[in-house]
């Protein structure tokens, strides 16, 4: 039985800063005495605050940056959870249950790293950029082997790009609205890249956003034959294993193919599309 990580664990945090970030967005910073060992991107935690208006239910959220003692969370507020977050006040304590889940699994130079973000799926990307360009989980790469191609549906949900941007990678911004770079989606940015040979076609896709953009995607990587990682942001009521409110379907052939559906928090956020499809 897949079964939450052995370092994960509930403990009390406290807001250091809430700052505002693009449109409708906020980069939560908490505050925890004993610092955390360093973290693979796209790890994620639940979190809640004791505070009017948060649901009974934890909210999961990827670690967005981890610096000294203190971890920083990307939040577009969507509802009831996101939106006492994004209030919160400096020195509320917020309840944190983590680290969860799998992280990207190591980029490693073979071929070029093509990060796919829709809007705040960009979220996990940060750490991982970071994390490649330092060799903390293997292959130590060259900003020239990775391209993000950010995509939103108009310039305010391209959150901190300017962040991104300053890691050295190549960012791709798109625009459904052609507010900033490419007028389109975030595939369509990419197949230009790659018919401009901007954006090697030998390459690994890694991909999060909304779901009508990792099923193109999807699609995509299997019609070109390419490997691709989808780090899926299902609703979750637990996270740790328990409700079986996150089920992703499994391919017979793949890893997971034993079982109909893997679970997300447990056996995810991240999947191979050898192991499971959307
Ligand atoms: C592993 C993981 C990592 C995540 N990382 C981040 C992150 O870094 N930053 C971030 O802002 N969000 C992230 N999310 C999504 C985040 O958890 C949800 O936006 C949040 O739970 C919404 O809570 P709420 O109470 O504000 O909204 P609710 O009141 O629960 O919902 C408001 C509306 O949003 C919809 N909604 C809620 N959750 C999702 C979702 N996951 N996908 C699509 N629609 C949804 C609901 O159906 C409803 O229409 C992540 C989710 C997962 C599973
Ligand atoms: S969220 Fe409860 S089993 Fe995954």
């Amino acid at each position: 039985m897949p079964a939450p990580p052995a370092d994960a664990r509930t403990f009390l945090t406290e807001c250091a800063s809430v700052e505002p970030c693009g449109e409708d967005g906020v980069i939560l910073r908490l505050k925890r005495d004993e610092p955390l060992p360093p973290l693979r991107a796209a790890r994620f935690f639940m979190l809640s605050a004791d505070v009017p208006g948060f649901p009974t239910i934890p909210r999961p959220f990827s670690v967005y940056r981890q610096e000294s003692g203190e971890l920083e969370f990307l939040i577009k507020v969507m509802g009831r959870g996101t939106r006492a977050l994004a209030d919160l006040s400096l020195g509320t304590t917020v309840r944190v249950t983590g680290p969860l889940g799998n992280g990207w699994p190591e980029i490693d130079g073979d071929a070029h790293a093509v990060m796919l973000a829709g809007g705040i799926g960009s979220a996990p990307f940060f750490m991982a950029i970071e994390q490649a360009l330092a060799g903390s989980h293997g292959s130590k790469l060259e900003a020239s082997d990775m391209t993000l191609v950010y995509g939103a549906a108009t310039k305010g949900f391209l959150y901190d790009i300017e962040r991104f941007a300053a890691l050295g990678v190549r960012v791709v911004a798109a625009t459904d609205d052609g507010t900033d770079g490419f007028h389109g989606n975030a595939l369509e940015a990419l197949k230009q890249g790659w018919e401009t040979g901007e954006i090697p076609t030998d390459c690994r896709l890694y991909a999060c956003g909304p779901d009508p953009m990792l099923r193109a995607t999807e699609r995509l990587a299997r019609e070109r034959e390419l490997e691709c990682w989808l780090s899926l942001e299902d609703l979750m009521g637990c996270g740790v294993g328990i409700c079986n409110g996150c089920p992703v379907p499994t391919l017979p052939e793949g890893a997971m193919g034993d079982w109909p559906n893997a679970k997300c928090c447990v056996e995810g956020p991240v999947f191979s599309i050898a192991d499971v499809t959307l």
